[in-house]
């Protein structure tokens, strides 16, 4: 029996996540749709990118997160306690990959309507506390995701225990909370080849720097707003 679409569909700007229910009741994930169209992002990022890391790679983050929680779902059923501890890897993976594209299409938007203006507002003043100013923020970020080995994520958090920003990183798909419970995500960038290698090669730092044409801080404002109040 193909998934209904049983439960609310909730938009990506919304929740961060769509969800459906599966077959079973168990409740799966589905791909969010992108708030803004595939070559939107162009020349920072080119549309052939913005299609391939939304409809391949996270598909795929979401298709295997489904498959394991199925899998954990009847380890459980048959108390084998065993198979749920040797799934949870490939949770973390796959739902972790699910979780971080989920924020990092909305840390993205059309260079038309955003740019790369600093925030000026309670975020542009954290990050001055912070960091000294923008510029200094956007060196740190550039310089640690181009120092980062291998593949993974730069992320700008509310570090909600110290109440400041920080700048942390975290390797493959491990999302920003097995760095700290009380770190909050504001701004992640995927710095996986497959973010950027069909245009830029293997020159990481050029998508750095040009990925900031095409932040949203509009939104990273609002999750800093929301949670630090
Ligand atoms: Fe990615």
């Amino acid at each position: 029996m193909a998934l209904r679409a049983l439960a609310a569909r909730k938009s990506l700007a919304g929740s961060g996540f769509q969800r459906i229910l599966g077959a079973r009741g168990l409740q799966t994930f589905s791909l969010p749709d992108l708030p803004y169209d595939y070559g939107a992002l162009e020349p920072a990022i080119s549309g052939e990118i913005m299609q391939l890391h939304h409809q391949k790679h996270h598909q795929a983050y979401i298709t295997n997160y489904n498959k394991d929680l199925e899998q954990l779902d009847a380890a459980i059923a048959k108390g084998d306690a065993s198979a749920v501890v040797k799934l949870q890897s490939a949770i973390k993976f796959n739902g972790g990959g699910h979780v971080n594209h989920s924020i990092f299409w909305n840390n993205l938007s059309p260079v038309n309507e955003v740019g790369g203006e600093p925030p000026h507002s309670a975020l542009g003043w954290a990050i001055d506390q912070s960091f000294g100013s923008f510029d200094a923020l956007i060196t740190k970020m550039n310089a640690e995701g181009a120092g980062l080995q291998g593949s993974g994520w730069v992320w700008l958090a509310l570090d909600k225990e110290l109440k400041k920003v920080v700048v942390e990183t975290t390797a493959n798909q491990d999302p920003l909370v097995t760095k700290g419970a009380s770190l909050v995500p504001l701004l992640g960038i995927d710095v996986w080849e497959h973010a950027y290698y069909l245009q830029y090669k293997n020159v990481r730092p050029d998508y750095l720097k040009n990925i900031w044409k095409v932040i949203n801080w509009k939104y990273a404002c609002q999750e800093y707003e929301k949670e630090s109040a």
